[in-house]
């Protein structure tokens, strides 16, 4: 049920700190301040030589944000697609490989056919889901649960952050078995994971101040959301969350492939959304921000106290979040970009819940 909750989304945004800490309550042993994954893995890290992931639409963006995750901490090679690609590429698969699946329902019948496809030419396919009885748990040689409880509402929220926070366990977990981090830093990185539920709940904070900011969206045509590194998926699951709910088209770019195109579009009427962490990439952010300033665009901030006295720029609203670690800024950052999408869609009078033309679980291709 609702509870207090206008929709279900709203109600599932507001579960986050506490079901993401349930889930790393699964991967994290408290005590010692280390990852713990299931003992009879069918793969082991230390011998991997590349991993593959496969996914749809917001579970493929917590995909794409592991891939940097796996990369700078374990020194694995990652690619990546899009499940309804990855299935009839006839991609090689490497002997030594991993197949990685993402689903919140575990039924999505393209990420289906990319397991299949791994398992068929011999790969370990690992699976993180969210239903522990779906036909993606039961044909995984191994199944990680998220445990973000049901999820009613269509747009993916609690499912998503549950995801990134099993992912970010397992590429901790990879990195000490690839012997990349140190026992100390696998430490401070546990650290910064425990930290999440408390700087979820500081995001929320949020809620009534994006409130207000979204009735100016509900005026406008199309909204760009801008990102680098980590940031770079949540500009697309903002997009992606922004059009599934509200209906206003919206596009997601790597805040450097600006100048190669969607530059044309900035104008006064077009809000542009910067998510942009004061992190070692946020000089680049900010040097692209400025370009759509300069063109009188209209920047809305999302970073840290540190990240708006070092952008020094006008904005037309500049949210500050807590400061954070950078493993776990996608978890925090993908708060205000849900709430902006939600907001946005209740001024609009749209069916919040039940986006028209959209299934929870997409079983067909
Ligand atoms: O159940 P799955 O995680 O496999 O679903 C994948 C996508 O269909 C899903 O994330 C979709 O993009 C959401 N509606 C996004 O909010």
């Amino acid at each position: 049920e609702k509870g207090n909750f206008r929709h279900f989304m709203a109600k599932e945004m507001h579960e986050q700190p506490e079901v993401v800490a349930h889930t790393l309550g699964h991967y994290i042993d408290m005590a010692n301040e280390t990852v713990r994954l299931p003992e009879d893995l069918p793969f082991d890290f230390a011998k991997l030589n590349r991993m593959c992931i496969a996914a749809c639409g917001t579970a493929y963006y917590a995909g794409l944000v592991a891939r940097y995750w796996f990369e700078a901490l374990a020194r694995l090679p990652v690619e990546i697609d899009v499940a309804s690609e990855f299935r009839y590429r006839e991609a090689p698969l490497d002997p030594n490989g991993l197949m990685l699946v993402i689903s919140q329902s575990g039924e999505t019948a393209d990420t289906l056919a990319s397991l299949r496809y791994a398992r068929d030419n011999g790969q370990s396919v690992l699976a993180v889901v969210n239903v522990p009885t779906s036909t993606i748990a039961r044909e995984a040689h191994v199944a990680l649960p998220t445990l973000a409880g049901p999820e009613i509402g269509v747009a993916s929220t609690k499912a998503f952050t549950c995801q990134l926070a099993t992912l970010a366990a397992l590429a901790v977990a990879a990195g000490r078995a690839r012997g990349v981090l140190s026992a100390a830093e696998e430490k401070r990185l546990v650290r910064a994971l425990i930290e999440l539920p408390r700087l979820m709940n500081e995001a929320l904070k949020l809620g009534p101040t994006i409130e207000h900011l979204a009735r100016s969206f509900t005026q406008t045509r199309d909204v760009l959301y801008l990102g680098r590194g980590t940031a770079y998926p949540l500009a697309l699951e903002g997009a992606l969350k922004l059009k599934e709910i509200s209906y206003i088209h919206a596009e997601g770019y790597a805040a450097g492939e600006l100048k190669h195109g969607p530059i044309a579009l900035i104008d006064e009427k077009m809000p542009v959304v910067v998510i942009a962490p004061h992190d070692s990439v946020f000089d680049k952010t900010v040097s692209n921000m400025q370009e759509v300033a300069a063109r009188g665009g209209r920047i809305i901030l999302l970073t840290d106290a540190a990240g708006a006295r070092r952008a020094a720029l006008e904005t037309e609203a500049t949210l500050i979040l807590p400061d954070v670690d950078p493993l776990i800024a996608p978890l925090v950052y993908a708060i205000p970009v849900q709430l902006l999408a939600y907001h946005t869609a209740v001024h609009m009078g749209t069916d919040v819940d039940q986006p028209r033309n959209l299934a929870k679980s997409v079983t067909v291709e």
